[in-house]
């Protein structure tokens, strides 16, 4: 990979910062707990993979530092509450501590989160490949790529894989308001990559699926529930639903760190409502009129039924999905 979204070298976390994306490419360097949980909460690094490599990283940290493990963990815990691999990478850090809380050993449990997502999104790539027909057009949602995770990506992994096995491909990123993540980082990361990309408003994928110009969709998740539902972008779910309207197969890629067995089904899984500015502002300019109130949730959950097949590292699941979790939870 040409960048990272996360790096490391002992005390210091360097975080590609996505805010900036695609006009400025430029690295923080932080040095502290408190700065790494405010990164997180603003998106600096975002996507579920990566927000957990972060977190595991700022436990190392911390413990350069000599802070308190514990009320780092809490406050890392407290940044964003969809994201399971955010707490799934801290209980792990939790665990290492108990073992060995020097600074070395937890650089070494951080890296090795690092290296396994790394590891699991490329398999992720390898297995997912084979649903990709060659001269596919691929609709994908907000960013699930290199920059939301360790490397390679979840779904852009799979495009990746289509791509290096010479498939003809071509992606429609939607742009995904109202963070943009599809126009801005997607479209930034495939287009740096020579992968043929092209934004299309959120609004226009009903168009193009009319038109049957996109073949099949594939998106990451935030979290997947024991049943399957999956938790993911705002907008994912109406993304699913066309693509079942219209006959087109909908596919997810995670890695196994972000299905929570302990949540029964979607509507456990806490959904992020975040600053109402996000939506009525662009840059400090207003588009709404003052006054106005706004929602805006982070996520939604796309119902399991409505997932063709889940690609994870273990194998895909396949339908039902819920399924196909129990079968792969034994591998
Ligand atoms: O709010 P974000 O940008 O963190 O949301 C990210 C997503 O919803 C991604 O699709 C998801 O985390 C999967 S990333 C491999």
């Amino acid at each position: 990979m040409s960048f990272r979204a996360v790096d490391y070298r002992p005390g210091v976390l360097l975080l590609l910062d996505q805010t900036r994306l695609p006009t400025v490419e430029t690295y923080l360097e932080l040095r502290d707990v408190e700065a790494i949980a405010v990164a997180i909460e603003q998106l600096v690094v975002r996507g579920a993979p990566a927000i957990g490599v972060a977190a595991a990283y700022g436990i190392a940290v911390a413990a350069h530092r000599g802070l308190d493990l514990a009320t780092a963990d809490a406050r890392l815990r407290r940044t964003r509450p969809t994201a399971v691999n955010l707490m799934w990478a801290l209980d792990r850090m939790a665990l290492a501590a108990t073992l060995d809380p020097s600074p070395q050993a937890l650089d070494q449990a951080a890296q090795r989160i690092f290296d396994e997502d790394a590891a699991a999104c490329a398999r992720i790539g390898e297995l997912g490949a084979e649903l990709i027909p060659d001269g596919a057009t691929i609709l994908t949602h907000c960013n699930a790529g290199a920059l939301a995770t360790s490397l390679h990506g979840t779904a852009l992994a799979v495009v990746r894989a289509a791509h290096a096995q010479k498939k003809r491909i071509r992606v429609f990123a939607d742009e995904t308001r109202p963070v943009l993540q599809g126009a801005r980082l997607t479209a930034w990361e495939l287009h740096r990559d020579g992968i043929d990309v092209t934004v299309i408003p959120d609004g226009a994928v009903a168009h193009f699926l009319g038109l049957d110009m996109i073949d099949l969709a594939i998106v990451g998740a935030d979290r997947i529930a024991k049943n399957g539902d999956v938790a993911n972008k705002i907008g994912t779910r109406g993304v699913a639903c066309l693509c079942r309207a219209h006959g087109r197969p909908f596919y997810v890629a995670a890695p196994w760190s972000t299905v929570d067995l302990t949540k029964k089904s979607g509507t456990e899984i806490p959904i992020e409502m975040r600053d109402p500015k996000e939506v009525t502002e662009l840059k400090g300019v207003a588009l709404c009129p003052p006054g106005v109130l706004a929602l805006n949730p982070a996520f939604d959950v796309t119902p399991a039924a409505w997932v063709s097949d889940l690609i994870t590292e273990r194998g895909r699941t396949g339908q039902p999905v819920g399924l196909g979790l129990a079968k792969l939870s034994g591998a």
